[in-house]
């Protein structure tokens, strides 16, 4: 129960083996649907695919014999509306409410799918009463596909948030609690809201803009808990990661190694960064370790060593990766330095400072070490340098 009035209905996955196709989930997913229960009943978005009947059930359970009066489908993306037609054959009288856009996508999704007249189309500050609950729907484009609302009730002062303040993992799934993450959702929120959100920042901020002027007591996302609890704490960090702030002081190092000889040189700049007192610094394998958790961690602080191998004239495939990620999602405003290894003719540096060349407020590193097949002991003395730079 969410209030008196407002029952959860989403189900857990502990059987999805990539969130969207990418994402791994390793403590699962919750897909979150909600049913306001006032004169009328709004049910707040459907389910994923695969968890239809499981929904449909615990729904007949809240309305305990009543039917729904309005199906408000706030974002498009299949994991929150592939249960529509099926939630309509069995609710036939219900009323979708969405934008515009958002039922163009519906009619493109769910071919065959007949509304007639049972649809309303919610402008940007409409508002739709249920009885004591009077919602309000905000637009919300891009957080994360163009159709997406958000939507406020007044009565118990909560915001339907859609995928914003969402995060990986199931919901009986323990929260991982840690010194920098007291209520176990920071390091999950921020691995989904870099990997799925994180090009978005700018419309991340329009709506944070929007829900400043309300009195919000209780956030009710499409993925992860109902948050409840010091939103201050939610919606400082939505707004440092919606604005490209650094969270943290800390380095990341970022690496590919073929032969051990980068990684060698990225175990060198960690401990010497150690030894200066640098108290975060992330090595990170981009092979073998979780790359939207390096996308994650690169936003996450303030300073980026990238090391990699030249290859076929050009940069390690999981580099290359890794660089289009940051890209794509407007990296900005950080310290990178870059480490290169080549046998014959190394050019990785070049490669990924052209690759960044476009992005703002990139403050580039002095100090380049470019290694030929194994360390020197020049290139030592270089690591040292770019470990007094990155501590300046
Ligand atoms: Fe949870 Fe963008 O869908």
């Amino acid at each position: 129960m969410v209030t008196n009035d407002i029952r959860y209905i989403g189900v857990n996955d502990h059987q999805l083996d990539l969130f969207e196709g990418q994402y791994i989930v390793p403590e699962g997913m919750a897909y979150n649907s909600y049913v306001i229960l006032d004169e009328k009943i709004a049910v707040m978005d459907t389910i994923e695919v695969h968890f239809t009947d499981e929904w449909l059930g615990k729904l007949a359970k809240e309305l305990n014999g009543r039917r729904p009066d309005y199906l408000i489908v706030q974002h498009m993306e299949p994991d929150h509306s592939a249960s529509i037609k099926a939630f309509l054959e069995a609710y036939p009288d219900t009323t979708v409410v969405a934008t515009a856009k958002a039922f163009t996508m519906m009619g493109n999704f769910y071919r065959g799918l007949d509304l007639g007249e049972k649809k309303i189309v919610a402008a940007n500050g409409a508002t739709l009463e249920l009885g004591s609950h009077t919602l309000t729907f905000l637009h919300a484009p891009m957080v994360h596909w163009p159709e997406v609302m958000m939507t406020y009730d007044s009565k118990d002062k909560v915001l339907f948030s859609a995928d914003a303040f969402g995060k990986f993992g199931a919901l009986d799934a323990e929260p991982e609690i840690e010194d920098d993450d007291p209520y176990g959702w920071a390091c999950e929120a921020r691995r989904y809201y870099f990997g799925i959100v994180g090009k978005y920042g700018m419309q991340v901020q329009a709506v944070l803009k929007k829900t400043a002027a309300l009195d919000i007591g209780i956030i009710c996302p499409l993925h992860g808990p109902v948050l409840k609890e010091d939103l201050p704490y939610y919606f400082n960090l939505y707004d440092t990661w919606s604005a490209y702030r650094a969270e943290t002081k800390g380095v990341v190092i970022a690496y590919t190694s073929v032969y051990g000889n980068t990684k060698k040189a990225v175990e060198y700049l960690a401990d010497k960064l150690r030894e200066k007192g640098c108290d975060v610094v992330e090595a990170t394998d981009l092979a073998r370790d979780d790359i939207a958790e390096a996308v994650e961690d690169a936003f996450r602080h303030d300073r980026l060593v990238l090391a990699t191998t030249t290859y076929n004239n050009d940069i390690f495939p999981f580099m290359n990766h890794f660089i289009e990620d940051l890209v794509e999602r407007g990296f900005k405003d950080r310290s990178v330095g870059l480490i290169e290894n080549g046998s014959w003719a190394p050019n990785a540096a070049k490669n990924m400072k052209a690759k960044m060349e476009g992005l703002k407020g990139i403050s580039w590193l002095d100090t380049t070490v470019t290694i030929l097949s194994s360390l020197s002991d020049e290139n030592y003395a270089q690591l040292d340098q770019m470990a007094e730079e990155l501590m300046k």
